[in-house]
């Protein structure tokens, strides 16, 4: 096994819709009846080129559709659990999308009860500890956000944490406060995409309306030199995902990636896949691309993955002691 993949980490930001694999996409839709336009796991493969993130999204949207029972959502996340585990993930935060299943007439409660069944299964049998974070999508308007709360609401115990994702310009993260005080008032721990291709402004705003704890991509904060300062000072974790940021050409190149920039800067960066069946890869891909086009030397790596750790939601205790397992498996 590699040192990338033995490292011991943190994924932080995936997309469990996005880790639908064309294979599985083919077999649940042709179990549950539903008609892809696709011939083959290679045809729906070879669709996957995005010029943005709304060329991907409309992709990824439809896709999930297949999904319709609790054994489906079971299936996608315990398959997505194996092989986070194989890549050397201890600890997987995952995102999904309730309203993608809802409006199609997929009650939340099978579509919660089917992942948390998997994170549950996940946490006892393999070497990992999961939780859910319910994001909402932020194309669709904010009472439909509140509503999507209200009724997870009734699933408290099944998630720790709620963000917002989709199509990021033209929704500023302003247009959600009030679902987010409320999820907040709930106890719920708080995360939201901004600066992916949204301007620097977008990320102000979670910070200051919707109190996120962590931002999702932020990569464009470096175009605002006093958010890199207060992003610094205040520790709060960006977390990156470099394949999705190649594919969805929100960078030109990998050997472009601001990466190294940012780090360098004193951000508190991850390294996560995003939508890994869509992208070219899973964690332990993303930590090789990485390193192989920055030249990032194991030390950095380490720090990557420690960094993972202190991000994620863990409480104290097994923060520690994730993080002196990265020591220990350095120093081997
Ligand atoms: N939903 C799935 N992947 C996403 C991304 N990269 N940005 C915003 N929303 C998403
Ligand atoms: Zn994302």
């Amino acid at each position: 096994m590699s040192f990338l993949t033995g490292l011991p980490k943190a994924e932080l930001h995936v997309h469990i819709e996005g880790t639908l694999e064309p294979e599985m996409m083919f077999d649940i839709g042709r179990r549950n009846g539903v008609e892809l336009g696709y011939a083959s796991p290679d045809e729906i493969r070879a669709a996957y080129e995005f010029n943005s993130l709304q060329d991907f999204l409309d992709i990824y949207y439809l896709g999930a559709a297949v999904l319709q029972h609790e054994q489906d959502f079971f299936d996608l996340a315990y398959g997505y659990f194996e092989r986070a585990a194989a890549d050397g993930v201890r600890r997987s935060e995952i995102f999904f999308d309730p309203q993608t299943h809802t409006d199609r007439g997929i009650p939340i409660g099978v579509v919660i009860s089917g992942l948390a069944g998997a994170a549950e299964r996940a946490s006892s049998e393999l070497d990992m500890s999961c939780d859910l974070i319910l994001c909402f999508l932020r194309h669709l308007p904010a009472n439909a956000a509140m509503e999507t709360l209200e009724s997870a609401l009734d699933h408290r115990e099944s998630f720790i944490g709620v963000g917002l994702d989709s199509s990021e310009v033209g929704f500023p993260p302003r247009l959600f406060t009030d679902v987010f005080a409320r999820a907040r008032s709930e106890g719920l721990r708080v995360v939201a995409h901004a600066g992916e291709e949204g301007p620097p402004e977008y990320v102000h705003q979670a910070l200051d309306l919707l109190g996120a704890e962590r931002i999702d991509h932020g990569v464009r904060s470096l175009e605002d030199p006093g958010l890199v300062e207060r992003l610094v000072a205040d520790q709060i974790p960006l977390t990156v995902c470099p394949l999705s940021n190649v594919k969805l050409a929100v960078v030109e190149s990998m050997s472009d990636h601001p990466l190294a920039t940012m780090i360098d800067a004193g951000l508190l960066v991850t390294i996560n896949s995003d939508d890994p069946a869509y992208f070219g890869g899973y964690v332990g891909k993303n930590y090789e691309a990485v390193a192989n086009a920055l030249a990032l030397d194991d030390s950095v790596m380490a720090r990557l993955a420690k960094n993972s750790i202190s991000a994620s939601f863990l409480d104290d205790i097994s923060k520690t002691s994730l993080l002196s397992e990265i020591d220990a498996y350095v120093a081997s």
